[in-house]
């Protein structure tokens, strides 16, 4: 065969161009796995790899149904699975007529079709700084700006801070996210924040995406939390969840997007047509689900008793350490330890790994500001959690300048 020449590269968008090199402390983690290191992850939050008993959930039982065989394809979400969610809803005393409420197969998919259908290249978003890192990945997918509003931790939790979030407020913006309980700060919408909030989308012609998969994970939530944004009248705005956190099953792929408010019929007709285009949703979870959702307290009861016990243990065991505090944690599967006398955050985290083998996420990775924090998962198994905990507390003790 005659040579064809030197072969030219493909060409990649520029959307994907990330720096996908692991970072230090993702390198240094995975030296001491692949030398056998004996590890306490301290920022698992994979509840399936969390030591909890989902025997109530087995599948060779609840899949077992010959329905599984039959593609029906629904872009809403087969109505047994719909109405196993709304009836999860009405039991929180909010109806959620049958048409407002679409199945997609994970949160995150459901952002990525909620940025499709609100902005058009390089339209804006308003997130919530500190939260979940994921967000500017989803956003780039969509070619979507985001801009950062601040949350300010006060005495009795973390708040919206509404000047920087009109300050982030741009001809170009679509729409503002609200995580709650926020990952990681743990922070419910606060009942005054949720009016100004509503306010503003309604006064500027925004949605409102307001992420609760956590919401069924409270631990100490202040009086006026709002805990869901379902049933409210207003904005147009998306209410989210999904079995990831409800039933502490990422693994089956089923979420869920509630529509209400301004234009829901228009915004629902539109959201259909991009679900239509993909059908993502399997039928087996969606047939399992009307099984599920009834047992769901099975699964939420023994994560909220790990996270109640992981709480009591950081309180009691950090109470009087100089320079180490527990922020008020409303809900949610994460603690944050903020650490004074720490100057370099990775530093730290690489310090505690390679000395005492314990693994933290620094707070920079949730943009949690200049003060140094350590990110925790509260779902780790008690045992580690106490040595876990414990040896982040001697080594604090040893390097920070106080
Ligand atoms: C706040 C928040 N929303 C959404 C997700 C993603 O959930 P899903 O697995 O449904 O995509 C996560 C994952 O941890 C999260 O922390």
């Amino acid at each position: 065969m005659k040579d064809a020449g030197k072969a030219k590269r493909p060409v990649f968008s520029r959307r994907t161009n990330w720096d996908l090199g692991e970072n230090v402390l993702a390198s240094a983690c995975r030296a001491a796995r692949e030398s056998n290191k004996k590890l306490i992850d301290l920022t698992i939050s994979n509840p399936t790899r969390s030591g909890f008993d989902y025997s109530a959930f087995d599948p060779s039982h609840d899949f077992a149904s010959l329905e599984n065989l039959h593609y029906n394809p629904d872009p809403l979400g087969l109505p047994v699975a719909r109405k196993a969610v709304r009836d999860l809803y009405a039991q929180a005393g909010v109806p959620v007529p049958g048409n407002r409420l679409m199945l997609c197969a994970s949160t995150s998919e459901a952002y990525s079709h909620l940025f499709r259908l609100l902005c058009n290249n390089g339209d804006a978003l308003l997130a919530p700084v500190p939260s979940y890192p994921l967000f500017q990945f989803l956003a780039d997918v969509c070619d979507v700006t985001l801009m950062p509003y601040r949350l300010h931790l006060e005495t009795d939790g973390w708040r919206i801070d509404r000047k920087s979030l009109l300050a982030a407020l741009s001809a170009k913006a679509r729409a503002i996210i609200v995580v709650s309980p926020n990952n990681p700060t743990g922070s419910y919408l606060d009942a005054g924040d949720a009016d100004f909030l509503c306010r503003t989308a309604q006064e500027r012609g925004l949605a409102l995406i307001c992420d609760e998969v956590f919401a069924d994970y409270p631990i100490a939530p202040r009086a006026s939390a709002v805990r869901t944004l379902a049933g409210r009248e207003g904005p147009l705005s998306f209410v989210l969840g999904g079995l990831s956190k409800l039933l502490a099953m990422p693994q089956m792929k089923l979420a869920w997007i509630l529509t209400q408010g301004t234009d829901a019929e228009e915004a629902c007709r539109r959201l259909e047509m991009i679900a239509d285009t993909f059908l993502s949703v399997n039928a087996p979870v969606q047939n399992a689900l009307p099984l599920w959702m009834p047992r769901r307290e099975i699964i939420q009861g023994q994560v909220a008793r790990r996270i109640a016990a992981n709480m009591e243990f950081l309180r009691a065991e950090l109470a009087g350490k100089p320079g180490l505090t527990v922020p008020p944690v409303e809900g949610g599967w994460y603690g944050l330890v903020a650490m004074e006398g720490i100057a370099d955050e990775d530093g730290f985290a690489l310090s505690l790994l390679e000395e005492r083998g314990v693994v933290i996420h620094p707070g920079y990775y949730y943009d949690l500001g200049d003060d140094a924090f350590a990110v925790l998962s509260l779902l780790t198994p008690e045992d580690l959690w106490k040595d876990g905990v414990r040896a982040l507390a001697e080594h604090h003790a040893l390097v920070s300048v106080l």
